[in-house]
């Protein structure tokens, strides 16, 4: 049972290493996925294939982004030094010098660690928008670069208010295990945590951790 042991594998990993605790989380509603979660910013258009009661499964298309990684034991750690970066970016930090429209969500991927120190890798990700993907202006922080993620089905359990690390992480661990125990397979080396608000939204808050399946 191979999807078994990546959905366990991931799971220890996290547990172990970005230290989340299996507390019980209560159950979320989850949307039609025909609402418009991205509030007016542009962001990737997906086509729900799926929706049950406790995950909506969507395909994204090849998809065209501004990333920054780091390595640290936890996102909090490291999150505000790659928003920054990301946000200089779209403030001008860029060969063209010129200022660029956000984008939702911030989607940071994380792969946990499963070395003997536990640091895990964090790649945070604005979406480029449409107008920039046939000719990507290039950031000036070598920190900073363009990438793109191939077309992936990806699992999606949504909450509400200011996610922290543990948020995302108690999420995850319920929808790795509501996917564990319908036996189906997904990547269990890597994970999605997005989100969709700035700082200052304080009702209808959007997050998201994506499961990419197998
Ligand atoms: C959609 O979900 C139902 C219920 O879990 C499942 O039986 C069906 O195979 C799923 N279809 C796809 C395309 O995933
Ligand atoms: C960022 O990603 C590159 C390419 O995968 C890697 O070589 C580098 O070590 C990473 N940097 C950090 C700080 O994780």
């Amino acid at each position: 049972m191979a999807l078994l042991h990546h959905v366990a594998a991931l799971l220890v990993s996290v547990t172990v290493c970005l230290g989340t605790e299996r507390a019980g989380v209560p159950p979320v509603a989850i949307s039609s996925g025909s609402r418009d979660i991205c509030k007016g910013l542009e962001c990737p258009q997906f086509t729900v294939l799926n929706t049950t009661d406790k995950w909506e499964l969507r395909h994204y298309p090849l998809t065209k982004w501004v990333a920054t990684n780091a390595t640290a034991m936890n996102k909090q750690e490291v999150g505000r030094t790659m928003f920054r970066r990301l946000f200089q970016y779209i403030s001008g930090a860029n060969a063209a010098n010129v200022n660029i429209d956000m984008t939702a969500p911030v989607a940071t991927k994380a792969i946990p660690g499963q070395g003997p120190n536990c640091e895990s890798e964090f790649i945070m990700h604005f979406m480029l928008p449409f107008t920039y993907w046939q000719n990507p202006i290039l950031p000036t922080n070598p920190a900073v670069y363009i990438v793109q993620t191939p077309p992936m089905d990806v699992y999606v359990r949504h909450f509400g208010g200011f996610a922290t690390d543990d948020d995302y992480l108690e999420n995850l661990a319920t929808l790795s295990t509501d996917l564990s125990t319908a036996e189906i397979a997904v990547e269990g080396s890597f994970f999605f945590m997005a989100g969709y608000d700035g700082p200052y939204t304080f009702i209808n808050r959007r997050n998201e951790v994506w499961i990419v399946k197998q």
